[in-house]
């Protein structure tokens, strides 16, 4: 026994002394959000060392300014830009160093900061960065100080020349920040590449190339490759490599038996890359990644590991809702769980790079993402946007995309621009063709994956697809021409995706009779309809959407038709801050979502559910509160079912198929109170029923958490779902109740929404009226352990509340 514990403490000792050496030796790589200063507005001498700001506000990165400021119609963001404000911030951070650090290389690594920033330490300047939407990495070492003295970061945010967006853009440090310490021989920033150019059952090829950086010492480089499990598949080591200022290591194994990565099973293994010098490991760094093959075929469309799969995608901006444009890992997986539940396994990330956290999720979630590096080019779409810097800034904007991007599974194709103005330049201008091709060749020298441009004009002038340059030919919208016989005759024979279609403009809950008249507007895209002149709601019947666009169900039926289509990216699954179309003030959000913008679906996710997932589904709508004797249409989306038989207070309405490409059953009805329900049969057998009920005055408040157990790290989410229902518990559908919130414990409000595109009310406070029934609060811990209670009250309504424990 005495001897079991010796030997027991003294392989303890051993192992803390491994970590504590590895610690001392290898990189670190910490998480630099914490403790930061803030203020909005201009700040003489800020970057100084030591100017004074013991005044400003105290925060946690990420964050974003503008969505803490109130809705203002005289915000030059413009409706566009979500009426909310831009300007002009500063950030600061004071830090110090250990001793121990004197001799490491320390880089600060910013995922994005919107926009226009320079970054400063002990009052030099590191550089600056126009692209609110890039990642990157400055070299402090040389300014630093170890022990006790401190360090200042100061971090200039200029987003105050406006407009420069179309969309919501947020500002300020809106994504991570990290800090990096490594020996003076390390792994480049971005610094490995993994291929797989030969996949099958038997085995896999696995390329990786290592780009190292030194001053001139000899190292060993191992990688070993690691499955899900943990368990080492390959490993091999370079002897003796000589590393100058830049070195590359190749190194190649092979995968016996490989498990492939899918949207079903987004398989990912390792590679952990260590570099040593006299058997010490001086640095470590591991690259995730997936094992795949797929190929865009001209005819049959898009293949993943050899079988045939259509890419049914959504265009996504990056803002989360209330939360703004600060990046929340648990808040963007939510969206990409609730695209998952409707059948969507593709994402575009319009118009721009995303947050690195969305890709990572993608790769575990499986998605198939089109990574898209801009909304313009030399030619502006907004006064002061990007194309301003695109001279100075755009190669190496790309290149660091790509770097940054290309080792993820979930990444299938680059998008180098969205509906860029130089498509359609005049005869004689080839400025687009120009940029193009350099692009194509910066993307071509770095990775294999096929490029794109998301093309509104398909003329014969396009000058882009005329230029026959990219890999794939991307349309928006134009759905009437998705057939081969119009496409790949224009275009040459080049496999063909749908880099955004749709664009339908509907309201949640709300419902314009007849559901077959069709409200097709704005007249022209520069022409919003005025606020005053309008009643700002659109239909969530399929009967609203732009006159560039379509409804879902003609854009689905065209997808549907030719094979030769090898995706579609719909505009878009979730509603966003900014454009929205079809109004202008004092409307301030868009109406192109499947999903609102507190998360809550309208009907036509279920039209998507009913296509593209398997589970037994159906879905009837509207609501059943209207004025006796008033002609309602009712539809249904189902699946798995032949047919589905309407009933109003038990009476039958009749019993309805889909026939031919119908996507959906509708029964024209006279409304009487009481109960309306819809069965759906299979084989005579009845596999789903859906009723809903004339609900009766607002009773009482329901709430309902996402999930009831989070992390207590600080970041991690609940979002509770509010309902405003009657007594007996039916959804009253046009509840506009004002709910206040109470919180106490481990955890704050991080936001509040319902989804109303013209709600003036902050998302930062403790309320929210009811939009349709409605509301969300959005609850975030606050870094401890321990429960949090959440009550929600409003006058006239049973209370309600609810704990969420905080692990
Ligand atoms: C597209 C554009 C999108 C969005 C959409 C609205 O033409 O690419 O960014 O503006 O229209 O319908």
């Amino acid at each position: 026994m005495q001897i079991f514990r010796l030997s027991f403490s003294i392989t303890c000792l051993l192992i803390c002394l491994h970590t504590s050496l590895q610690a001392q030796t290898a990189r670190v790589r910490e998480d630099f959000d914490k403790n930061w200063t803030f203020y909005l507005g201009n700040a003489t001498h800020a970057e100084d060392a030591g100017f004074n700001d013991a005044s400003w506000r105290k925060l946690n990165l990420p964050h974003d300014w503008s969505i803490e400021l109130p809705f203002d119609s005289t915000s030059p963001t413009g409706t566009g830009g979500g009426a909310l404000r831009g300007g002009l911030g500063w950030y600061r951070k004071t830090f110090t160093l250990p001793v121990t650090d004197k001799g490491k290389i320390i880089f600060i690594d910013f995922d994005g900061v919107y926009c226009n920033s320079e970054v400063f330490i002990n009052g030099h300047s590191l550089g600056v960065r126009p692209n609110g939407y890039i990642s990157f990495r400055y070299d402090l070492t040389s300014y630093l100080k170890f022990g006790n003295e401190k360090n200042i970061i100061a971090v200039k945010v200029d987003n105050s020349r406006q407009p420069n967006s179309r969309w919501y853009s947020g500002s300020g440090i809106y994504r991570n920040v990290w800090l990096v310490k490594t020996n003076s021989t390390y792994v480049d920033n971005w610094g490995t590449y993994i291929t797989t150019p030969s996949v099958s059952a038997a085995s896999a090829r696995v390329n990786l190339t290592t780009t190292l950086s030194g001053t001139g010492e000899y190292c060993d480089v191992t990688t070993t490759i690691m499955n899900a499990a943990g368990k080492t598949v390959a490993s091999q080591t370079q002897k003796n490599l000589h590393v100058g200022a830049l070195q590359t290591s190749q190194q190649a194994f092979t995968i016996q038996a490989p498990v492939l990565w899918s949207l079903e099973n987004p398989y990912l293994y390792k590679a952990v890359t260590k570099v040593m010098t006299a058997g010490k490991v001086i640095d470590e760094y591991t690259t995730p990644f997936g094992i795949r093959s797929f190929q865009f075929d001209v005819n049959k469309g898009f293949f993943l590991n050899g079988k045939p799969l259509k890419i049914v995608g959504v265009c996504n901006h990056h803002d989360l809702g209330c939360l703004g444009t600060a990046i929340n890992t648990r808040a963007l997986e939510r969206q990409l769980q609730i695209m998952k539940g409707m059948g969507v396994n593709g994402i575009r990330t319009s118009h721009n790079p995303p947050a690195p956290e969305l890709l990572d999720l993608c790769d575990k979630m499986g998605f198939i993402v089109m990574d898209e590096a801009f909304d313009m080019w030399k030619r502006s779409k907004t006064k002061y946007d990007y194309s301003n810097d695109w001279d100075e800034w755009y190669k190496k904007d790309l290149k660091d995309q790509i770097l940054r991007d290309r080792n993820h599974p979930s990444v299938f194709i680059w998008s180098l621009g969205n509906e860029i103005p130089e498509q359609g330049a005049k005869q004689g201008d080839t400025s687009g063709t120009m940029y193009l091709r350099e692009m194509q060749q910066i993307v071509r020298s770095l990775d294999s994956r096929p490029t794109v441009t998301a093309n509104n004009h398909v003329g014969s002038g396009n000058q882009l697809l005329k230029s026959d340059i990219t890999d794939l030919i991307g349309y928006n919208y134009h759905h009437a021409d998705w057939h081969p016989d119009s496409v790949q005759k224009r275009w040459g024979n080049k496999p063909f995706i749908v880099t955004e279609s749709v664009s339908a403009l509907q309201t949640r809950g709300h419902y314009d009779m007849p559901s077959d008249s069709m409200r097709v507007w704005p007249k022209r895209w520069d022409l919003p309809i005025a606020g005053a002149n309008a009643d700002l709601t659109c239909s969530a019947y399929e009967n609203c959407f732009t006159p560039w666009g379509s409804s879902h169900l003609a854009s689905l039926r065209m997808f549907l038709k030719h094979e030769s289509i090898s995706g579609m990216f719909v505009w878009t699954g979730f509603d966003y801050i900014g454009e929205p179309t079809p109004y202008e003030w004092p409307a301030r959000s868009s109406y192109f979502g499947i999903v609102d913008l507190a998360g809550f679906p309208k009907d036509v996710y279920y039209l998507y559910q009913s296509l593209f997932t398997t589970q037994n589904m159906l879905h009837l709508f509207p609501h059943w509160n209207w004025k006796p004797g008033q002609t309602i249409d009712m539809w249904a989306y189902y699946n798995n079912a032949d047919e589905v038989e309407l009933f109003i207070n038990g009476k039958s309405q009749g019993v309805k198929r889909k026939e031919g490409d119908d996507l959906y059953v509708m029964w024209r009805v006279q409304y009487e109170p009481g109960k309306v329900e819809a069965v759906s049969r299979k084989n005579g057998k009845v596999i789903a029923t859906k009723v809903i009920n004339t609900a009766g005055a607002p009773a009482k408040i329901v709430l309902q958490a996402d999930r009831n157990l989070i992390q207590g790290n600080g970041k991690d989410l609940s979002f509770v779902t509010v309902k405003v229902v009657d007594a007996a518990g039916n959804l009253v559908p046009d509840a506009a109740n004002n709910i206040q919130f109470k919180i106490s414990g481990a955890g704050f409000i991080a936001g509040v929404d319902n989804g109303c595109e013209t709600s003036m009310e902050s998302f930062k406070a403790s309320e929210r009226k009811a939009f349709n029934g409605m509301c969300l609060a959005v609850i975030q811990s606050n870094g401890k352990p321990g429960a949090i209670k959440l009550q929600a009250q409003s006058t006239g309504l049973a209370p309600a509340s609810i704990d969420i424990n905080v692990k």
